[in-house]
């Protein structure tokens, strides 16, 4: 089948840029004697996490329990959960895997500890976790200099067991170019060096020192205290990772692809993709940089300015080539949502379908049993 007679809207993997991108970053991984255990939220794909795993990933970090269950199944041995639990029935699953894989929870605060102690004492096993340490997104994460108190607190809590210290520095999003992404480097360097050295004086032994997100994963990537890296969105990049040059144009995997189905009016053209295809993101935590809605491919002069749940309006800037009837590609600001909301991407080689990706661990695609 020819990509030009796929139904629009559908979402498109170029096969080949996601397989680079998957094969390039192992690589800067293992030069620098780094474990990749990539952040598997992007695309919630157990064909996708499989490739990741066969290129050298020696773990996965999984955004939900869900992914970490279908990648325990798979025989996955190293899966990290980047979130604590505080409810049942999600600690008991969380003991579950800790049975069946070299599962490491993340926590930063006593209550919920508290909560995985009792869950893990229940079920006579010691959960491993990691300290979450927050190096600028102050979301999560105890501070660098709290990082020794906090794990001596939790330290009471015999069933559980510190393996490590992870971070995210997720604030690097709201970088607005490529000369900003240092300083959020040396925010993520510099905390978890901070917290390694005190929890290691401390008596700790660290076994995981674990950080990342795709901007700064090139910056970091050499660091002497961090072993383990998390980046998630690199696999498809979109136009928030253009902003930063943090990828090129033909770094960009997924993109939307729709169809012109109006012209109102010379300089508008309507498509027949909304934020049901693309969501609503124009950069996280302040970013100003991105204009519209996604950078249209081989047509710069086509602005995505407007989105409604099914259609967008697209701003014809200059003289165009395009008309109705045509199909267009679209590389979306945030290509992590798109690829939440369709249950297959089409991977394309070229101009040809090669195959159906499945995104067969969307949240609540298992049924719980009652
Ligand atoms: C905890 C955590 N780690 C890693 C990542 C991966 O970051 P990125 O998508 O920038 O690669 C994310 C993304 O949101 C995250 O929330």
């Amino acid at each position: 089948m020819k990509k030009i007679d796929l139904i629009t809207p559908c979402i498109l993997v170029d096969g080949d840029i996601l397989n680079n991108n998957i094969l390039e970053y192992q690589k800067i991984s293992d030069t620098n004697g780094k474990e990749l255990w990539p952040m598997t939220k992007t695309h919630k794909s157990t064909e996708i996490a499989k490739m990741q795993i066969d290129a050298g990933a020696k773990g996965l970090l999984a955004g939900t329990l869900d992914e970490c269950e279908a990648f325990c199944e798979m025989g996955i041995e190293n899966i990290m959960y980047a979130y604590p639990v505080a409810s049942e029935p999600n600690l008991q699953r969380a003991v579950n895997l800790a049975k069946k894989c070299n599962f490491i929870i993340r926590i930063d605060c006593q209550e919920a500890a508290k909560l995985i102690n009792e869950a893990a004492k229940n079920a006579d096993i010691v959960m491993n976790y990691s300290l979450i340490i927050d190096s600028g997104l102050h979301r999560f994460g105890v501070l660098p200099e709290n990082a020794v108190s906090v794990a001596n607190a939790i330290s009471e809590f015999t069933s559980l067991n510190l393996v490590g210290i992870s971070s995210h520095p997720g604030h690097v999003y709201g970088a607005l170019s490529h000369s900003d992404l240092q300083k959020y480097v040396d925010d993520e360097k510099s905390s978890m060096k901070y917290a390694a050295d005190a929890l290691r004086a401390a008596g700790y032994d660290l076994k995981i020192v674990s950080s990342g997100s795709t901007p700064t994963f090139r910056g970091a990537v050499d660091d002497e205290t961090i072993m383990v890296y998390h980046p998630g969105n690199y696999v498809f990049n979109d136009v928030i990772q253009l902003s930063t040059d943090t990828a090129r144009d033909c770094d960009c995997a997924l993109t939307i692809y729709a169809t012109i189905i109006s012209q109102p009016r010379e300089s508008l053209m309507i498509i027949d993709a909304g934020t049901k295809c693309f969501g609503l993101d124009q950069g996280a935590h302040g970013n100003t940089a991105i204009v519209g809605f996604g950078k249209v491919k081989g047509h710069p002069e086509a602005i995505v300015d407007s989105l409604s749940e099914e259609v967008g309006k697209i701003k014809i800037s200059e003289e165009t080539t395009l008309k109705v009837g045509d199909k267009i590609e679209i590389i979306p600001n945030h290509s992590c949502v798109p690829a939440n909301q369709t249950s297959y991407l089409v991977a394309c080689k070229g101009d040809v379908v090669d195959r159906f990706i499945n995104v067969d661990i969307r949240a609540n695609s298992k049924k719980p049993i009652i």
